[in-house]
């Protein structure tokens, strides 16, 4: 099955578009005990509500990939959710594949890579190590942060056809014919969104984060043709997160 299905599958048996960014603030070095604890806690209280998890350097930095990591992974999958690697893969090929062997012998089930390093000597053999284990892979596309037009927004011309266009439409066309399993567009910017999704048809997922602290709306974002969104702080940061992250589930059903 694919990353593409097996997310669908996820989100069906959890009844949730929510996919869970589990990132936590800086703590000093001999507190990473209890940077461990603080995520299995937060991940008991919410798997409910949440159909997948998103790691990044928040976790894989204090914990150690295979030190700390890889046990959250398993409690991930134990849970019913999938698990996403944000390590946004940006450098030559053979770096990318070594990068991505590692996070999938971790348990991951898809990686996040930017599609600016290219195919060719990029992400082709990122994306062949992926396909090799039936693991996702999930570009960039448009991020959620206002320097985001400085780069995916940038007008350019496309070097097959000559033809003026944006980066980030280039990258959609690009998602859809490198096979990708997911896009990553900001929910801060719904417009684009919906030009995605237009390109996109239903072939490509489109995952959406930046919701509450960054600014974005939840119902706007998936009434663009977001099909999951990324939540980081506006959960982990609650008083009561397995209530908001409720909260932000049932504020999307039946849309
Ligand atoms: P918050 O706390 O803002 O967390 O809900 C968002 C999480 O998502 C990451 N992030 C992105 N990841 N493309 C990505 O692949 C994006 O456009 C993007 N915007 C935010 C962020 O690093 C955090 O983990």
């Amino acid at each position: 099955m694919s990353f593409k299905a097996k997310m669908q599958e996820a989100a069906n048996s959890k009844g949730s578009r929510i996919v869970l960014a589990l990132d936590f603030p800086f703590e000093p070095v001999p507190n990473r005990e209890k940077v461990l604890a603080k995520a299995q806690k937060i991940l008991k209280a919410v798997h409910p509500y949440i159909c997948a998890v998103k790691i990044n350097h928040h976790l894989t930095l204090p914990l150690g990939l295979f030190d700390g990591v890889q046990a959250i992974v398993e409690q991930i999958r134990g849970e019913g959710m999938l698990a996403i690697m944000d390590a946004k893969v940006n450098d030559i090929g053979n770096t990318n594949q070594v990068i991505a062997d590692y996070y999938f012998a971790a348990g991951f089930d898809a990686i996040i890579a930017n599609p600016f390093v290219g195919w060719a000597e990029g992400l082709k053999p990122l994306f062949e190590v992926s396909k090799r284990l039936n693991r996702g892979v999930i570009l960039l596309n448009y991020m959620s942060h206002k320097g985001a037009v400085e780069g995916y927004g940038q007008t350019v011309i496309d070097p097959e056809t000559g033809q003026q266009t944006s980066q980030y439409v280039l990258f959609a066309q690009k998602a859809l014919k490198w096979g990708a399993d997911g896009v990553v567009v900001g929910a801060t910017v719904p417009e684009k969104i919906a030009e995605v999704r237009q390109i996109l048809g239903e072939k490509v997922g489109i995952y959406s984060p930046g919701v509450g602290v960054q600014g974005g709306a939840a119902e706007m974002a998936i009434k663009a043709g977001a099909d999951y969104l990324i939540v980081g702080r506006e959960i982990i940061n609650a008083e009561d997160p397995a209530q908001v992250a409720r909260g932000v589930c049932d504020s999307i059903k039946g849309i």
